[in-house]
């Protein structure tokens, strides 16, 4: 009798030729559906299967793996992961993947398409024309600040925040500054065309701050009432990271009394909802985290989940060998806070 081939859990419908690759190697019990799994489903798919393919919606924490004694890999299809308690997978010896690289110039094009919209009023503009409220051109209408020449705030310089920098100063001739716990090898400051500062003097200096730091609890509501009262009232915020960075009651503060002329957020701190302060403002571009997703990226990052869990599980050209597993925190590190 044919032995059982391992068996793998994908928690969401990916593009279903890359999945099949999973196939080739393990039994697969793939969601076909869109699916919001409660932790007591997440636990019941993990119990027997040896690898999962997550996404991340799917929190996977030491109550979930309990029971899982088979569970060898987890590969998440994203480069954040604080969705997964690694240490909590670690200390089971379960190997944590994740997808870096693949997404970086898609989601740094995305921070600037949003810096832009933030600060040159794009989606404003565009819902008040179709309200009809556009009689005449007039001289004065929805007056932007710059994005040429003006200053560029990076909060987390890892390989995204040098991708902004990169299309701040070679493409629109901004001066760029730089937030990091630690200060990056003078040869990617010098090809990103950025400058090191303190948190203090990044907030106070930028026209337009880009947030690109990940997500834990040493950077939860980083951006708060107190940070933002540092910034300009002229500068925009944009975040592309993780919502909970940033203090949404605070935020919105902000955004109404004109301590801040505007921010873009494609990440809030309970989506899908979004915080109804925010719905209300004007002055606030809102996308509903979609900084990777274009077609390429979203299926370069499926496939590298999909290398990463044969690899892992012991198949493949890297058999035991995964392109990227997650060890030590990111490059550049989590600027304390403070
Ligand atoms: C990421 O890769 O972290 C994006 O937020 C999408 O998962």
């Amino acid at each position: 009798m044919a032995e059982a081939r391992p068996r793998v859990w994908v928690s969401q419908p990916l593009f279903g030729d890359i999945v099949a690759r999973l196939g080739e190697h393990f039994e697969l019990d793939a969601a076909t559906d869109v699916t919001i799994w409660s932790p007591d489903a997440i636990a019941d798919r993990l119990h027997d299967a040896s690898g999962a393919l997550v996404t991340l919606n799917e929190r996977i924490g030491a109550g979930e793996i309990a029971s899982a004694t088979a569970l060898r890999a987890v590969a998440n299809v994203g480069v954040g992961y604080d969705n997964l308690d690694v240490a909590a997978l670690h200390a089971r010896g379960i190997v944590a993947t994740n997808t870096p690289d693949v997404l970086t110039e898609t989601t740094a094009d995305m921070a600037f398409a949003l810096l832009m919209a933030a600060a040159r009023r794009v989606t404003e503009g565009e819902r008040w024309l179709r309200e009809g409220r556009w009689t005449q051109w007039s001289f004065d209408t929805l007056l932007g600040h710059d994005v040429h020449g003006s200053t560029l705030g990076i909060l987390g310089m890892g390989r995204i925040g040098q991708g902004v920098a990169r299309r701040g100063a070679l493409g629109f001739g901004m001066r760029v500054l730089y937030h990091n716990r630690s200060r990056l090898p003078e040869r990617i400051e010098s090809n990103s065309r950025a400058a090191w500062v303190d948190l203090d003097t990044l907030l106070r200096a930028a026209d337009h701050l880009v947030l690109v730091l990940p997500y834990s609890s040493a950077t939860r509501h980083l951006i708060d009432a107190a940070a933002l009262a540092k910034m300009k009232p002229t500068a925009t915020l944009t975040n592309i990271a993780r919502g909970g960075l940033v203090d949404e009651d605070a935020l919105a503060d902000a955004l109404s009394h004109g301590r801040l002329a505007a921010a873009a957020l494609d990440v809030f701190e309970g989506e899908p909802s979004v915080n109804p302060r925010l719905l209300a403002l004007r002055n606030v571009v809102l996308t509903p985290h979609v900084g990777s997703a274009s077609l390429a990226t979203r299926r370069a990052m499926a496939s590298l989940a999909v290398d990463n869990l044969i690899a892992a599980l012991g198949h493949g050209p890297r058999a035991g060998d995964p392109p990227t597993p997650i060890g030590a925190p990111a490059a550049g590190g989590i600027p304390a806070k403070r």
